[in-house]
């Protein structure tokens, strides 16, 4: 029998074992944990035991995580669909030499490091400003991985700021860039504009948008824009001066591409050594994965959890639950990290995938969400596996009892969700409540909690930039393994393509300068009744 099968066959057999019960060996949660740097991973709360862990290592050792994790690492074009070596990692391990092509991408990596690195602290320390003097405001324009990461980090490590505000535009929607820019000073603002193409419909005409708004107040609008981009010819038409882009290579995916220039605007707000301890963290959680026993391997066991859950017990989502506001946007960004990269349905060899492609991601932080979805998770007819991140200390000393509260919380939640409520407990509950006979009965129904609903459990001492390097790196890698074992291509999008190509198609026909013969008839009775709206 396959590894495969025999984990089908397991999950099978354990589905309606108690995870609670797994507790009675004295060792559950020691043996179920694993430690790295500043982290540690619990993934006792889980229906794994030895057994399925055992299986579940062999099959990335079967798939040959390590083998293609090494040919990443070497620059090996494992990008397949679109030729491209996969070297994000190359990003964060400055002293490195890596060969693409027969040349090694290095020198040049550092340079483009350095360039950022001085312009981050010319804009810092006023060396570079704006018409009206120093710079106060940051607005980086970029969507997708242009903006997620960036946009991510920078709130993550607000108590790391020193440096200019920093905003962030990625909506087509031209609310966003209307309301974001209605707070600044065009005199005193530099706009960032990030895309990897420099072709992205939202981040141009968001652009061009910013331009016309400081040229409204600003004699050389193009003096106060910078770009990060891999098209240099396209950012010199836009106007942007050469010193003021950062480039970067293919081999960079949007998604996995804030340790490069895509991060200037999180450098300029933190400071180039707080992003180098950023890089610093991720760096390490590269050479764990690369080193470490799969079953001692936190990216490598997240992922199996995550196979696990997703390809065996057929738990179609997961929750991402960061009791860390300041995590709030991880969700969203783990979304297009895991999504965009594993949302396929063909192999690599462009077969039909007979397996479940990637979950859905999805999450809030803690404890905003217990107050609006835990309902479903603990009650609900769905499991959700849940993926709870908690610091052991909060950046505000003085509200350290809200911080114990709120980690209160996060624990509280597993507990809950692993434990449940029996209906032999909700009945006596409701019977100290005086309540009796069939009423008694059918209020502690509504109150029982099924339990044994898995969970995992990142703990680390505190968000420092270090640390969200290794959990972002440690989410990376994660996405990479379960792409391994499914056999698809972590690295390209081309489920993006189709709706953006009906998008241009569909402007003239809602201008009216196409009558839209080839539309459904669906979207043509939109089309009318906007076009009876706008009058
Ligand atoms: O949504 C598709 C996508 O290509 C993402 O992969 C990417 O992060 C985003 O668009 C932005 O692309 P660009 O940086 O080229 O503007």
């Amino acid at each position: 029998m396959t590894t495969w099968k025999k984990l089908s066959s397991k999950s099978e057999a354990v589905k309606s074992r108690p995870i609670a019960e797994l507790f009675d060996n004295d060792n559950r949660a020691a043996g179920f944990t694993r430690e790295f740097g500043p982290f540690m991973f619990d993934f006792s709360k889980t229906n794994i035991d030895a057994e399925t862990l055992e299986l579940l290592v062999k099959l990335a050792d079967e798939r040959d995580v390590r083998a293609r994790a090494e040919a990443m690492f070497a620059g090996e074009k494992i990008n397949e669909t679109e030729g491209r070596a996969v070297l994000h990692t190359a990003l964060r391990n400055l002293d490195a030499s890596v060969i693409v092509d027969g040349h090694d991408v290095m020198p040049e990596v550092r340079a483009t490091y350095e360039a950022m690195a001085d312009f981050a602290r010319d804009v810092r320390e006023g060396r570079f400003t704006g018409q009206g003097g120093a710079i106060t405001d940051v607005v980086n324009i970029g969507i997708g991985g242009s903006d997620l990461g960036p946009a991510m980090a920078t709130l993550a490590l607000a108590p790391y700021h020193d440096g200019p505000r920093c905003h962030f535009v990625s909506n087509v929607d031209g609310a966003q860039i209307h309301d974001t820019l209605a707070g600044l000073n065009p005199e005193t603002t530099l706009v960032i504009v990030a895309s990897k193409t420099f072709t992205t419909i939202e981040t141009m005409t968001n652009a061009e948008t910013a331009k016309r708004w400081m040229a409204a107040k600003v004699s050389d609008p193009a003096a106060q824009f910078a770009a990060v981009s891999t098209a240099a010819d396209k950012t010199a038409a836009f106007g942007i001066a050469p010193a003021r882009v950062f480039g970067f290579a293919d081999w960079v995916g949007g998604r996995y591409s804030m340790w490069g220039p895509i991060g200037l605007s999180l450098m300029i707000a933190i400071g180039p050594e707080d992003f180098t301890d950023f890089l610093r963290g991720a760096a390490g959680m590269d050479a764990h994965f690369r080193s470490a026993d799969y079953a001692d391997n936190l990216p490598v066991l997240l992922a199996l959890v995550g196979i696990w859950h997703n390809q065996f017990c057929s738990y179609a989502t997961r929750a991402v639950l960061p009791y860390e506001q300041r995590l709030s946007r991880l969700p969203a960004y783990l979304q297009q990290l895991e999504m965009e990269s594993n949302g396929k349905r063909v192999s690599m060899d462009g077969k039909d995938l007979t397996v479940n492609s990637g979950p859905v991601v999805w999450g809030e932080p803690g404890t905003n969400g217990q107050h609006a979805f835990y309902q479903l998770i603990h009650q609900g007819t769905r499991v959700i596996p849940c993926e709870f991140m908690l610091g052991a200390q909060g950046h505000e000393p003085d509200l350290a009892h809200q911080h114990l509260l709120l980690m209160a919380n996060c624990l509280a939640q597993s507990e809950a969700l692993m434990r449940g409520r029996s209906l032999a407990e909700a009945t006596e509950i409701m019977r100290k409540k005086g309540l009796e006979g069939a009423e008694l009965d059918r209020q502690a129904r509504h109150r029982v909690f099924p339990g044994s609903r898995p969970s995992t459990t990142l703990l680390y001492p505190k968000l420092t930039p270090e640390v969200l390097g290794g959990i972002v790196a440690l989410y990376e890698h994660r996405v990479f393994v379960e792409g391994v074992i499914l056999g698809i291509n972590s690295f390209d999008q081309w489920g993006v393509e189709l709706g953006k190509e009906l998008a241009l198609a569909l402007s003239p026909v809602l201008e009216g300068q196409s009558d839209g013969a080839d539309k459904d008839g669906s979207t043509l009775q939109l089309v009318a009744r906007i076009q009876t709206l706008r009058g």
